[in-house]
C-alpha cells in the first residue's frame, strides 16, 4: 500500500511538472516569436530592426515581464535536467521525443554567450545593447557567430514547434489548422533569417568605415577589456553551471538505476503470453516500449490522449488508484472499470494487461472509441454487400484489372455507406460489412433509415459502375446485400494493428444469412421486416417472404428488393 500511495504521489507531481513545462514553454515561445518578428524588419532596415527593439525592449525589459522570462528560461532548463534525470530508459523514448530533448540541452550553451553578450552586457558592463552592437559582434568581431546564432535560431525553433505540435494535436481542429500552423511555422524563421542576414550584411558594410566603428561603440558605451572579461566570466560560469546540471543530472540517473536493480520489480503480461520485468516507478507504457512491442502513444505519455489506454486483467490491486490527472482523462473517455492510461499506471507488483487500441491509433480514435473498448450490448443495423459472380469475373481477367475494378466498386460502396452515415466494419474478399448505429447512444430507427438509404445508394453506385464500364464487361455486375437490425456486442476487437470498433452476435449473423437469400432468391438485396418497421419505411411494393434462418425457431419476414436503386428516397 505504502509503495502505491508513493506512486500515486509521482503521477500527482508528474502532472504538475508537465503543466509547469507547458506555461514556461508558452511563455519562451512567444518570446521566441516576437524576437523572430523584429529580427524580420531588417528586410526593410537596421533601422527598421533598431525602432522594431525599441518596442521589444519596452515589453520584454519591463519588471515583471523580466521576471516571468527568465523565470520560465531557468525553469524550462531545470525541467529539462529533470527530464534527463528522470526519464528512462532513454533508448526506448520515441524519436521525436527524443530529438526534442536533444535540442533543448543544445540550447543553453550557445544562448548563455547570447543573453550574457546581450541583457547582462547591459547591466553588467553598461553596454547598450542595440541590434547594431549584436550584429557587428556576431558578424564582425567573433568568428563563427552568426553561424552559431543561426543555429541557436534554428535549434530553439524546432525544439518549440516539436513542443507546440506534440502539445496540440490531441486537440479535435488541430488536423484542420495543421496547412495554416505549417506555414506559420516556416515563414516566421525564414523571414527572421533573412531578416538577420540582410542586417548583418550592413553592419559588416558599415564597419568597413573605421570612423564609423570607432564612433558607434562610443556612442553604444562599447564594453571595455575589463568589461568583457566580466562579461566572459559570468557567461563561462553559467555555461559550466548548466554542463555541471547535465552531468549531475546524469549521475543521479545511474545512481536510480542501480537502486531499481536492487529492488523487487514488477512484471507486464500481454495477451499472447509475452512479459517484460521492469524495475519499481516503470509505467506499463514504457515497459511496452523495453519490450520492443509497439504502443500507442500519440501524446507521447503525458497523459492526454488516452491511446495508451489498456484493460487491466489481473493485478489491479498492484496499481495505485489513478491520480486526478489520469482519472480526468477516464471520465472523458467514460472508460469503463479496469481501463486504465498505460502512460501513467506503474505497478508495484505483477500485472496482466490488454492494449485497447491499435498501436498507430490517432487521437481521433481515441475519442472515438471511448466506450466501445470496453464492449456493450447495443441495437446496431448491420448490412452485408457482396459482389455476386466475382471468382467467374476474375478469371477472365487479368489481377491488375481485377484489382482495379474492385477498387471502383469498393469506392461506390464505402461512399454510400459512410454518406448515408454508416461505418465500414471491413471488406472481406469482395465484399463487405457495414454497421450503422454502433455509436454509443445511437437511435436504432435512425440507424435503419441510413442503412436503407447506404443500400439504395450502392444500388445507384452498381448502376453507375456498370453504365461506365459497358463496354469492358461482358455482363453486367451483380450484387447481393443482407440488412438487419438488432442486439449486437460493441467493442473494440481485434489484436495489435488489427483491432478496431466491431460487433458480434446473432443479429450480425442474421444479416449475414440474409444477403445469401439475396442471392438464393436473385435480388440484390433481403431485408428484414424489423428494419422496415423501425425505419417507418413503405416498401409494399417489394414482395414479403418468410425465410427460415439457421438456429431460428421461426421463420423471419423479409422483403426482397430487386433493384436496390428503386428504394423509396
Ligand atoms: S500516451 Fe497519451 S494518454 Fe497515455
Amino acid at each position: 500500500m505504502a509503495a502505491a500511495e508513493a506512486t500515486k504521489k509521482a503521477i500527482d507531481g508528474a502532472a504538475l511538472v508537465r503543466r509547469i513545462r507547458l506555461g514556461s514553454g508558452l511563455v519562451l515561445a512567444f518570446f521566441v516569436i516576437t524576437h523572430f518578428l523584429n529580427h524580420s524588419l531588417g528586410l526593410i532596415s537596421l533601422e527598421a530592426m533598431e525602432q522594431g527593439r525599441l518596442y521589444f525592449m519596452a515589453f520584454w525589459r519591463a519588471k515583471t515581464a523580466m521576471y516571468v522570462l527568465y523565470g520560465a528560461l531557468l525553469t524550462h532548463l531545470a525541467l529539462g535536467l529533470w527530464s534527463l534525470y528522470k526519464r528512462r530508459p532513454i533508448l526506448r523514448v520515441p524519436p521525436w521525443e527524443l530529438a526534442q530533448m536533444a535540442l533543448g540541452l543544445s540550447i543553453p550553451p550557445i544562448l548563455v554567450g547570447h543573453v550574457f553578450d546581450t541583457h547582462f552586457g547591459f547591466t553588467l558592463a553598461g553596454v547598450d545593447d542595440t541590434y547594431a552592437y549584436v550584429l557587428l559582434l556576431l558578424w564582425v568581431e567573433r568568428p563563427y557567430g552568426a553561424v552559431l546564432q543561426i543555429a541557436l535560431l534554428l535549434t530553439a525553433w524546432l525544439h518549440a514547434c516539436i513542443g507546440l505540435h506534440y502539445w496540440l494535436r490531441i486537440r479535435p481542429w488541430y488536423p484542420r489548422a495543421v496547412p495554416a500552423l505549417y506555414t506559420i511555422a516556416l515563414l516566421l524563421p525564414v523571414l527572421a533569417l533573412l531578416g538577420f542576414v540582410q542586417g548583418g550584411l550592413q553592419v559588416i558594410a558599415l564597419a568597413e568605415t573605421p570612423m564609423w566603428l570607432e564612433s558607434y561603440k562610443q556612442t553604444i558605451d562599447y564594453p571595455d577589456a575589463a568589461g568583457w572579461a566580466r562579461i566572459r566570466n559570468a557567461a563561462e560560469t553559467g555555461q559550466q553551471l548548466f554542463l555541471g546540471g547535465i552531468a549531475l543530472a546524469l549521475l543521479g540517473r545511474g545512481a536510480r538505476r542501480l537502486a531499481g536493480l536492487r529492488r523487487k520489480g514488477a512484471s507486464v503480461r500481454y495477451p499472447d503470453g509475452g512479459v517484460c520485468h521492469i524495475a519499481p516507478g516503470t509505467t506499463i507504457l514504457e515497459a511496452s516500449r523495453i519490450a520492443g512491442r509497439p504502443h500507442a502513444s500519440v501524446c507521447g505519455g503525458r497523459g492526454r490522449c488516452s491511446t495508451c489506454r489498456v484493460r487491466i486483467d489481473a493485478g489491479e490491486e498492484c496499481l495505485p488508484p489513478p491520480a486526478p490527472e489520469e482519472a480526468r482523462v477516464l471520465r472523458r473517455i467514460a472508460a469503463p472499470p479496469k481501463v486504465r492510461l498505460a502512460c501513467q499506471a506503474k505497478p508495484a507488483g505483477d500485472v496482466q494487461v490488454t492494449p485497447l487500441l491499435p498501436a498507430a491509433a490517432s487521437a481521433r480514435d481515441a475519442l472515438r472509441a471511448g466506450r466501445e473498448s470496453g464492449g456493450r450490448e447495443q441495437q446496431v443495423a448491420i448490412l452485408f454487400a457482396d459482389l455476386r459472380g466475382y471468382t467467374k469475373l476474375s478469371e477472365d481477367r487479368l489481377p491488375f484489372d481485377t484489382v482495379f475494378l474492385l477498387n471502383r466498386y469498393f469506392a461506390e460502396t464505402g461512399q454510400a455507406i459512410t454518406g448515408a452515415g454508416g461505418r465500414i466494419d471491413k471488406f472481406i474478399g469482395d465484399g463487405v460489412m457495414a454497421l450503422f448505429g454502433a455509436e454509443d447512444g445511437a437511435d436504432p430507427a435512425l440507424a435503419c433509415r441510413q442503412a436503407l438509404a447506404a443500400a439504395r445508394a450502392i444500388g445507384e453506385g452498381l448502376d453507375r459502375l456498370n453504365h461506365a464500364l459497358s463496354h469492358e464487361l461482358k455482363e453486367p455486375l451483380r450484387l447481393a446485400m443482407g440488412l438487419h437490425v438488432g442486439p449486437a456486442i460493441v467493442g473494440v476487437m481485434g489484436y495489435g494493428p488489427a483491432m478496431a470498433l466491431t460487433a458480434i452476435g446473432d443479429a450480425v449473423n442474421t444479416a449475414s444469412r440474409l444477403e445469401s437469400i439475396a442471392k438464393e432468391r436473385d435480388a440484390q438485396l433481403a431485408v428484414s421486416q424489423a428494419v422496415v418497421a423501425l425505419a417507418g419505411a413503405k416498401l409494399d411494393a417489394h414482395p414479403l417472404e418468410d425465410v427460415a434462418i439457421r438456429g431460428k425457431r421461426e421463420p423471419m419476414p423479409v422483403r426482397l428488393v430487386a433493384r436496390a436503386a428503386d428504394l423509396p428516397g
